[in-house]
């Protein structure tokens, strides 16, 4: 299928300059496969995107973890698609459930970010998934289709897209999807795609995994045939983000 394994590290609300810089020192110093195996980007928090960015190995790139919903301007506190262009930051996470339980960000909302950001230029990770309670009441695969119509909606084109499958009772509480698991949604949302997108677009629309991914449990996720990668958080700010990179092979 020839799809690029995706390593994406989202480091959330966390580090000091003093910190990122360890860890861009970490990451430079890392034995990996090489770009056309897997593609690595990394998503500090905005105030450390230059700074990254102006330290991180040519082979890495960066992410930002937002971005607005349209041209900037009288939006205190908001960054812009423009920005990030600006800056040469290529691409930007959108969407994430902390975004969307915490900031009560809709899906339609999203669908239209993901859309304005991608109009600008922007690659985007475009991030999907349940909660414990949808899960268990049997309408994960609704919840997760309705988030994936949502974008599928407002965009023209899924070339700058890579969907990110982030259930949400597996973020940040060391309870990781099993590989079965996993497989079953990206499986279900790849069929998604090909039955409301196009064949070519499920073929080649890279779906990520994300949710307590650690060193010890990628090596098992990243054999199931549709987990094309990972977005990792709170193991992106260790060094066994490194093996994660390595499961790519
Ligand atoms: O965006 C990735 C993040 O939501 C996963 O967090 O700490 O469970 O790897 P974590």
């Amino acid at each position: 299928m020839g799809r690029k394994f995706f390593v994406g590290g989202n480091w959330k609300c966390n580090g000091t300059v003093e910190e990122v810089k360890k860890i861009v020192s970490m990451l430079n110093e890392a034995e990996v496969p090489s770009e056309d195996i897997v593609e690595v980007v990394v998503s500090p928090p905005f105030v450390f995107l230059p700074l990254v960015k102006s330290l991180l190995r040519p082979d890495f790139l960066v992410a930002a973890q937002n971005c607005w919903v349209r041209k900037g301007g009288a939006f205190t506190g908001e960054i812009s698609a423009e920005m990030l262009v600006n800056l040469g930051i290529p691409w930007v996470i959108i969407g994430h459930s902390e975004r969307r339980s915490l900031l009560n960000e809709t899906n339609e909302f999203v669908g239209d970010k993901v859309a304005y950001a991608l109009s600008r230029g922007l690659k985007v990770i475009a991030c999907v998934g349940e909660t414990l309670e949808q899960r268990e009441s049997g309408s994960t695969m609704d919840v997760v289709a309705a988030q994936t119509k949502a974008i599928a909606d407002k965009v023209s084109s899924w070339d700058n897209i890579v969907l990110a499958y982030e259930p949400v009772w597996a973020i940040g509480t060391g309870k990781v999807a099993t590989p079965a698991q996993a497989q079953e949604v990206h499986f279900e949302l790849r069929k998604w795609l090909e039955a409301n997108v196009s064949p070519a677009v499920a073929a080649s629309t890279r779906i990520i995994y994300g949710g307590s991914v650690n060193g010890a449990n990628c090596k098992e996720l990243a054999k199931q045939l549709d987990i094309d990668g990972f977005l990792v958080g709170g193991a992106s700010l260790k060094p066994e983000f490194v093996d994660i990179i390595k499961s790519a092979t």
